[in-house]
């Protein structure tokens, strides 16, 4: 590519640098900004002026900007891809990426971050030292639960469902899996999985954790009947997406007793919050922090601009997700 011909790449939010570094040197990049991501008005009109787009799970990429705007590629930066209207970029003939691999471990840690923060109530515990109520040991302070022969259900197991059931193997739980297709008998094995039906799972597993992707399908697959069918004793942790979860029908749950407490690093309606579950204290709250660590965030930036990179060159892209 000679220096006049570079093509012109948007990226709507700021990523870490030593991602970025090939972009900057093969395209003319405008990254729209650090602090927000653009406005669906500001997305237009900058996207004409574009040969492709690099965005963010935020970024609402629909058939009427796919049809405007006609980007050579869509590369997103993110494992989901739920904001985007495949179908319609499909039929227009634009490829759309996304970076899967590289955020497994970061998610499946959060995901077990959150599990043991709200089993043993650490958020609680914090705020109660740093309020000063703490005024010595006691036998029956800020109890929590014990996880080893506790059983855990993983909805979803694919690479990060596999990722949290591998370091349940180190935590001495049993672990249940809910999955539209049944994994083989060796993967079985290997991370120490019994394949279970919903409802099995829903009644005996004592934290249930969200692995699958948000889709027509799984919208509000938690919900009042589910949450009824799973034991008073549970946990729910939900690091997939926020609506696989009737959020009202979490917060009554988790107000009645009807399960036992929550982890969440996604919601409904990011970044809004539900104001019930800011009130209760079996919940521990995170702003969507799944593969936020830099050693990810910078791979999911290389893929990224890999993927866009590939498809401006006529190569194919290392992740595509188009059909
Ligand atoms: C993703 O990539 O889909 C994650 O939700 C990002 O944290």
């Amino acid at each position: 590519m000679t220096p006049s011909a570079k093509p012109r790449v948007l990226v709507t939010r700021a990523l870490p640098e030593a991602g970025m570094a090939r972009l900057f040197e093969h395209c003319d990049v405008t990254v729209f900004s650090n602090e927000r991501q653009p406005t669906p008005e500001e997305l237009h009109t900058l996207l004409h002026q574009h040969d492709a787009l690099l965005c963010t799970l935020v970024d609402k990429i629909d058939r009427p900007l796919l049809e405007a705007a006609r980007p050579k590629v869509v590369s997103n930066y993110a494992v989901g891809y739920d904001n985007i209207d495949i179908a319609a970029a499909t039929e227009l003939g634009i490829p759309v990426t996304n970076t899967p691999g590289v955020l497994t471990n970061a998610t499946a840690e959060i995901a077990w971050a959150l599990l043991m923060a709200v089993t043993r109530r650490i958020v609680e515990a914090d705020l109660y030292v740093r309020d000063g109520k703490w005024t010595g040991w006691s036998p029956l302070m800020l109890l929590g639960t014990e996880l080893a022969g506790k059983t855990l259900g993983i909805i979803g197991c694919g690479r990060i469902g596999l990722a949290v059931a591998k370091r349940a193997k180190a935590f001495e739980m049993n672990t249940l899996y809910y999955n539209r297709r049944r994994l083989d008998e060796a993967t079985e094995r290997e991370y120490g999985l019994t394949y279970a039906g919903l409802d099995a799972l829903l009644a005996e597993a004592d934290v249930i954790s969200l692995h699958m992707p948000y889709s027509s399908e799984s919208h509000h697959m938690i919900n009042r009947d589910t949450f009824r069918a799973m034991k008073k004793t549970a946990f729910l942790i939900n690091t997939a997406r926020g609506s696989v979860v009737d959020e009202a029908a979490l917060v009554e749950a988790l107000r009645t007793g009807e399960i036992a407490g929550a982890g969440l690093d996604v919601f409904e309606a990011e970044p809004a919050v539900h104001p019930g579950l800011l009130t209760l204290p079996n919940v521990v709250l995170a702003p969507h922090l799944g593969s936020a660590t830099l050693e990810t965030r910078t791979k999911m930036a290389e893929i990224a601009v890999q993927n866009v990179l590939n498809v401006l060159k006529g190569e194919l892209p290392v992740s595509l997700v188009n059909p």
